[in-house]
């Protein structure tokens, strides 16, 4: 603890950065190479993480290093864009368990900046009338309630959602079992919808 304390002393007085704080920043450097500055993402297809509650953050990272949730492969698309394309799988599997408690707990105190994106007023107000019916219960405040542990969707990239969907109804991502039933219960139109008004929440 004194050690500690006197480091973290000497760091304040000549400017040298704590330790554990230089690697997680050098750590969320990578993350926004493709989740963009400050974990708010400017690209579809990939999900902005900042403001992500941390208990559904480490759940996630814990997930990707399981293999137990699709991990498309993806270019970066900041920074030096001439790393290797990887995917979440194999981000995730480089992580110890302290990076990615620490991971999170950094993103979690970001804030969520909902996306700009284009959408169809129409299908966002059927998949709103969706959303009341069966998915405000877990998801409330049209999904953009950190307290709710369950993601967010309001504001996140449609691609993004669009292609969750999917790896949701091929049975590829394993869903809460009582969002199961409710999403069973919908059509691809259906869910076009859902992606429309969580799209249209700027
Ligand atoms: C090469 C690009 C790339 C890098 C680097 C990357 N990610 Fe991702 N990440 C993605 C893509 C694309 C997805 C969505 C598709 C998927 O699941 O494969 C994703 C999904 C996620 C999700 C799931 C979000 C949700 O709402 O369920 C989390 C959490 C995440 N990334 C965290 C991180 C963290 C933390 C790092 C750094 C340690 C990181 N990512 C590095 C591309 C990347
Ligand atoms: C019984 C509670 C519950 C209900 C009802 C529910 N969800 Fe969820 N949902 C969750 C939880 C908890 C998570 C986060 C855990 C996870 O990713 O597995 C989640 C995650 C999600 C995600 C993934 C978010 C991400 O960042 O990857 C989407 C998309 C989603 N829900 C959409 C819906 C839609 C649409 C409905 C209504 C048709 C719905 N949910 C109904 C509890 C629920």
């Amino acid at each position: 603890m004194k050690r500690q304390f006197y480091f973290i002393f000497l760091a304040l007085t000549l400017g040298i950065p704590a330790l554990a704080v230089a690697d997680v920043d050098a750590l969320m450097e990578g993350c926004n190479g493709c989740h963009g500055d400050n974990g708010v993402s400017q690209s579809s297809d990939v999900p902005t993480i900042a403001g992500i509650p941390e208990f559904v953050h480490v759940d996630a990272l814990y997930i990707y290093q399981d293999e137990a949730r699709p991990c498309a492969e993806s270019k970066y698309r900041h920074g030096d864009t001439s790393r290797p394309a990887t995917t979440m799988c194999a981000v995730a599997a480089d992580l110890s368990e302290d990076d990615i408690d620490a991971l999170a707990a950094a993103y979690s105190a970001l804030p969520f900046v909902k996306a700009t994106q284009e959408f169809d007023a129409a299908k966002a107000a059927a998949g709103k009338a969706l959303h009341e019916s069966s998915c405000d219960r877990c998801h409330s405040e049209a999904g953009t309630n950190p307290e709710d542990e369950a993601s967010m969707l309001g504001g996140q990239q449609m691609g993004y959602l669009r292609n969750t969907f999917a790896v949701y109804m091929d049975g590829s991502r394993e869903q809460p079992g009582k969002m199961k039933e409710k999403l069973d219960a919908l059509s691809a139109d259906d869910l076009e919808s859902l992606v429309h008004f969580y799209g249209s929440i700027q």
